[in-house]
């Protein structure tokens, strides 16, 4: 289909970098417990967390720049602190559909992991801080995982035209879960 121009023009926003709270006027996403069926490993304590109130596990602002010749887009995420029985709140996490669309994160409040995942046996997991950035080339599945007690705000800065996979995700997830063990945040084999 051909992209539609929006705007040639320069356009600015502004990122409170403690709270995550943007003033562009992007799609909002919300995910709840409930949107989340096959993420969390340990699935009648989902059950439980869906009866209790169904909590909101995180939420992102998606803004595209669509121009006459380019889609940069970028993404703020707010992932709320919390657990699912003992695995921390994370987000579904998603292969990007075209395999040559990479896209960069920047960690700005918070700390946990950025999970990445080839779906094809090779895993890796980035401690993450404010100020962390990380490169996801195009071909790793990526998610992130809250282990503290704040909001954890991170930028993604893609494509639009990049596509986002979640089912392949859901078939096959990620190697590794992030979970606490005697109060501390460790990864594990999934189980
Ligand atoms: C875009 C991207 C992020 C995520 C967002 C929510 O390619 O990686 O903007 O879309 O952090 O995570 P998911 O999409 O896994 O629900
Ligand atoms: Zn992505």
């Amino acid at each position: 289909m051909p992209k539609q121009p929006e705007s040639d023009y320069p356009v600015s926003f502004d990122l409170n970098f403690v709270t995550g709270q943007v003033t562009c006027s992007g799609e909002k996403i919300q995910r709840r417990a409930s949107d989340m069926q096959s993420a969390f490993y340990d699935r009648q304590a989902l059950q439980e967390a869906i009866l209790g109130g169904d909590p909101l596990i995180y939420e992102f602002y998606n803004n595209k720049f669509i121009t006459s010749t380019s889609d940069m887009s970028i993404a703020i995420t707010r992932l709320f602190p919390g657990k699912i029985g003992d695995e921390y709140y994370m987000t579904k996490g998603h292969l990007h559909e075209r395999n040559d669309q990479p896209e960069m994160y920047i960690c700005v409040q918070g700390s946990g992991y950025l999970l990445l995942d080839t779906l094809d046996g090779e895993f890796r997991a980035e401690a993450w801080q404010p100020g962390t950035i990380t490169h996801i080339p195009a071909i790793w599945a990526h998610r992130v995982a809250n282990t503290g007690s704040d909001v954890l705000v991170y930028i993604g800065i893609f494509h639009a035209a990049a596509g986002h996979n979640y089912a392949l995700v859901e078939e096959k997830g990620f190697a590794q879960v992030v979970v606490e063990r005697e109060g501390k945040a460790c990864l594990l084999p999934h189980p």
